[in-house]
């Protein structure tokens, strides 16, 4: 037996790891970091997934919503006016495009250009709406379709998954309008990522907060992830 091997690294147990140590352990990281990076740039990422956030004040989570996703898949995002009041730019991944209704209309001048939401709706293979405001549920549930968010959804190939996390203020949440909406979604085949019970940000309790971007990332990834594959 060695002992002084045996030694060594009890003692590096006992004190901790020198500086060489961590030095040494951060550059590994990195490298696997970058690497990561790199095979993420250069193999086809599966499941191109679409986010879109509605104005509901939930949106502020939207970056880290995009970070959870985008470390996994190739992802696009679409913000509502509304919602930019509370998405913060610099928050979200450096690589990521986040679509406006600005994009819709500036990418199209003229007969023949492509037009946004149908690029969008052929590109995704899922689309995830976090949060759902009242208003754009409300929306896709009557078919209407005035912004870049809620004319991808209409032109949606509901064979590929949708999924909403809505938000809204419990007083909202409890309308029965939210039902007779959330029952209609239902029929077109969109999952519900349902909303949780909390201290809302505008200071009531109440059960209609979304769902953290944690949860949502890994209910989206185990659905897709049990389907059954083309092989199977
Ligand atoms: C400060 C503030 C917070 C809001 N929070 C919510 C919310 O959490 N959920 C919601 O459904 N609507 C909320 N609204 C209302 C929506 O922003 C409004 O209905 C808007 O038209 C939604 O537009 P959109 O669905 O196109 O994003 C909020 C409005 C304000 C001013």
């Amino acid at each position: 037996m060695d002992l002084g091997k045996k030694t060594d690294s009890f003692e590096r147990c006992n004190q901790g790891y020198s500086c060489l140590d961590l030095h040494r352990l951060w550059r590994i990281l990195s490298l696997k970091l970058q690497i990561g990076r790199w095979l993420r740039s250069i193999l086809p990422q599966e499941n191109p997934g679409l986010l879109a956030a509605s104005g509901s004040v939930a949106a502020i989570k939207f970056g880290n919503l995009c970070h959870c996703f985008s470390e996994w898949a190739e992802v696009k995002a679409v913000a509502t006016k509304a919602s930019l009041h509370f998405i913060d730019r610099a928050s979200l991944p450096k690589d990521l495009k986040l679509y406006t209704d600005e994009e819709e209309w500036s990418s199209w001048g003229k007969i023949g250009d492509s037009v946004l939401h149908i690029e969008l709706r052929r590109w995704a293979d899922i689309m995830v709406i976090a949060p759902l405001s009242a208003n754009t549920l409300g929306k896709i549930a009557g078919g209407l379709c005035d912004n870049l968010l809620t004319c991808v959804v209409r032109a949606w190939d509901y064979s590929k998954p949708m999924f909403v996390a809505p938000a809204m203020n419990t007083f909202m949440w409890s309308n029965p309008f939210t039902e007779k909406h959330l029952m209609t979604i239902d029929e077109l085949g969109i999952s519900l990522i349902p909303p949780v019970s909390k201290r809302l940000a505008c200071g009531d309790y109440g059960n209609s907060a979304m769902a953290e971007p944690s949860l949502i990332h890994s209910t989206v990834r185990l659905f897709l992830e049990s389907r059954p594959q083309p092989s199977d």
